[in-house]
């Protein structure tokens, strides 16, 4: 496994391997790795010959200054984790590298649709920065097949909306959300959580499942109201809970064939997300 923090030694490897027609397979990170990961690895190694996986924490995205600075740097144990999950090569950008002439100067990707809402009103231009750097890692990496996490659903639909906008020849691939086994969903945030709050984190899939049990189409907004007064309860500040069309994020209709349950909380200091997917009944 080669580390490289240089586009053009990356490349060079990748258009050998491109010219031995094996398929590359990009798995793109903020890094400090963990099963959430791996699994989205594996998933990378059945979809192609080669996997790359990116390691880079993007200023752009991030809207507060301190939730940048404080985000887990693991590069080290990172490339250790990768070594032993057998991937063909990690890109470890600088930031130099990716904005040459800084960030304020950089051409932003905006995605006007699918951006207004959640994360992307929570996090004013969030997924701008998102957007932006995945699009210099396509055109790094030119890699056939990109595999992301369903964990990040709202992430996942505008990366396809961008790369049918864009024209990328690239398809998108989404994996499963790996779960602790009191069903909180793995993130490199959870580490920021005291013992306290780790317990009370696992309230957020609980909630999550119960919407999708008791779930009628009549009965959305009470649903959403009282699953986000238990997580208030039990001491969450609730950003949203929201029930929605998989496809559009919008309100479901008779249309919906696939619903998205949505959620942002925080604990303490710490900002959680999460969903859940399932089939209208
Ligand atoms: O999901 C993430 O980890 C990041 O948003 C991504 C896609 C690596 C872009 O920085």
């Amino acid at each position: 496994m080669k580390v490289y923090s240089e586009s053009e030694l990356i490349r060079e490897h990748i258009n050998l391997w491109k010219s031995n027609g094996e398929k590359i397979v990009l798995v793109p990170t903020m890094g400090h790795l963990h099963k959430g990961h791996a699994s989205l690895i594996e998933l990378a190694k059945s979809l192609g010959q080669r996997v790359l996986v990116s390691i880079f924490v993007n200023p752009l995205q991030f809207n507060q200054e301190s939730d940048f600075t404080r985000y887990p740097r693991t590069l080290e144990s990172d490339i250790e984790q990768l070594l032993t999950l057998n991937v063909d090569a990690v890109f470890t950008p600088s930031t130099e590298s990716l904005y040459p002439h800084g960030i304020q100067s950089a051409p932003k990707i905006i995605i006007p649709e699918l951006t207004e809402e959640f994360d992307g009103h929570y996090r004013p231009r969030h997924f701008e920065g998102v957007c932006t750097v995945v699009c210099k890692l396509f055109n790094i990496l030119t890699p056939d097949v990109v595999v992301f996490g369903n964990k990040d659903y709202q992430q996942l639909l505008i990366i396809r909306r961008m790369v049918d906008d864009l024209n990328f020849n690239i398809d998108i691939v989404a994996g499963n959300t790996e779960r602790e086994s009191d069903g909180l969903a793995m993130s490199s945030r959870n580490t920021h959580l005291t013992p306290d709050q780790r317990v009370v984190a696992k309230h957020l899939y609980a909630n999550l499942t119960q919407v999708k049990t008791q779930f009628l189409p009549s009965e959305v907004l009470s649903l959403e109201s009282s699953a986000r007064a238990n997580l208030e309860a039990v001491g969450m500040t609730v950003e949203y809970f929201s029930i929605r069309d998989a496809v559009n994020l919008q309100p479901i209709d008779n249309n919906t064939k696939n619903v998205v349950v949505l959620t942002a909380a925080w604990l303490g200091d710490t900002r959680l997300i999460d969903n859940i997917l399932f089939p209208m009944p």
